[in-house]
């Protein structure tokens, strides 16, 4: 019932630019808004109005006692068009960053989260290899510009999500349906991750300082046959696991390119990760070439099945790639009541804590409800409750339970009755 963390171990929140900050931004996710792609009509340039609230919410985090921020820098305010930078972006992202680590929170700074200035995406952006001189000119203003106060990275956000929902089901800007490009996608955002973790470390080194760390954030599932003994189910679980995130994690891990990615002309092998960042939410289960969820699981407020032990089974693949400290820089789900998110915070952390896995962080997704892609506003995973209507921010029963888990250091039997013991996860 009750358990601690070991004394290495701690807790934050994650969040994407887009996703919160709001603001008429030229990028592709407010396009997408505009050609009526957005589920409930629900608008980015709205979502949390983070870029104003910034303070506000810092300070929020600060009372919720949250020690680590993996914060996300919208490429399109930086570099607003070709070639230029905005140096006012720039003074608010490190105005923000000095605020939350004078107030004893430590930041992780995400590259790319999914968005595109339109004017990269107008150019086919990850789609072709002569583009990735563009995110790299990113890479190389993001550490100019923040270098010096920032020593940890997330290169880039899953690129497996981002290429198969983008390229391969068409439902996220730019909506197209082919697997050839899908493949491509990723080819190429595993050589800007490799490309990326050897100039931030060059970058930081020449300017000084030490202790540079480095990954992408690695969205990992479980792929499970549905019936193990059909050998059919059990193929194409290892097919649709291969094709998902197999090649594509071991490209940017090891630089070993491999089906169905290309292998790209002067990329050596080598080891390109400081600690393995690991984005886990849910298990696939495989009966053919679809996405499919078990029938009898219970399911989160989205349909994805709940399977904290997959947490572990993916962390033990990465950690067998690359030894590295493990980073949970994102876990949570949708449950637009609140009714059972204590409960699914508990048992994922608990199993992290019963494995002997050196797994230090876990940065909770997210910290306010904000826009959820597709979804819109409609899907909930925050700790605390926005109002989008006033902006007014409510801490709910899983965020108080995640303070109180900061402070006692794990979760008593006493926050057990009162946080968890009640709550069940439904069909
Ligand atoms: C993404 C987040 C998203 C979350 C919940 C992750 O795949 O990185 O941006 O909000 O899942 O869907």
């Amino acid at each position: 019932m009750d358990f601690y963390f070991r004394d290495e171990f701690s807790l934050g929140v994650a969040s994407a630019a887009t996703q919160i900050e709001g603001g008429e931004c030229n990028h592709n996710w407010n396009d997408w808004y505009h050609r009526g792609r957005i589920k409930d009509g629900s608008n980015p340039a709205r979502a949390n109005d983070h870029y104003i609230l910034w303070k506000q919410d810092a300070d929020l985090m600060f009372d919720m006692k949250i020690k680590h921020y993996r914060l996300n820098l919208e490429w399109a305010r930086i570099c607003p068009e070709e070639g230029k930078v905005d140096e006012d972006a720039i003074t608010h992202y490190r105005d923000e960053i000095l605020y939350l680590q004078k107030t004893g929170i430590s930041v992780l700074l995400t590259i790319h989260h999914f968005t595109n200035p339109m004017w990269f995406e107008r150019k086919g952006a990850f789609e072709r290899k002569e583009n990735i001189k563009y995110f790299m000119d990113f890479v190389k203003t993001v550490v100019k510009a923040f270098g010096d106060i920032v020593s940890e990275y997330i290169t880039i956000n899953e690129p497996n999500v981002y290429a198969t929902m983008s390229y391969y089901y068409g439902d996220w800007p730019p909506g197209e349906k082919s697997m050839i490009k899908a493949i491509n996608v990723m080819t190429n955002m595993a050589v800007c991750h490799i490309k990326a973790y050897k100039m931030i470390h060059r970058m930081r080194q020449k300017m000084g300082y030490h202790g540079t760390k480095v990954s992408f954030a690695n969205h990992v599932r479980v792929f499970d046959p549905k019936d193990p003994k059909n050998s059919w189910h059990r193929s194409c679980a290892k097919l649709l696991e291969r094709f998902f995130q197999g090649a594509v994690t071991e490209a940017m891990t090891t630089g070993h390119f491999t089906l169905p990615l290309r292998r790209p002309k002067g990329i050596p092998r080598g080891e390109f990760l400081d600690f393995i960042a690991i984005n886990y939410y849910t298990r696939t289960t495989v009966s053919g070439f679809g996405d499919g969820t078990k029938q009898d699981a219970y399911k989160n407020d989205l349909g994805w099945e709940i399977y904290p032990e997959g947490i572990i089974r993916c962390a033990k693949y990465l950690y067998g790639l690359l030894k590295r400290p493990i980073y949970i820089t994102e876990n949570g789900t949708c449950d637009n009541e609140d009714k059972f998110r204590c409960k699914y915070i508990y048992d994922h952390l608990k199993a992290i804590t019963e494995s002997d896995l050196p797994i230090t962080r876990y940065y909770h997704w997210c910290f306010c409800d904000n826009f959820e892609w597709i979804e819109g506003e409609s899907a909930r995973f925050g700790l605390v409750h926005v109002d989008y209507e006033t902006q007014k921010r409510t801490v709910k029963k899983s965020g108080k339970f995640y303070t109180e888990m900061i402070k006692e250091n794990g979760v008593t039997k006493d926050m057990y009755d009162e946080y968890v013991k009640d709550q069940e996860y439904h069909y």
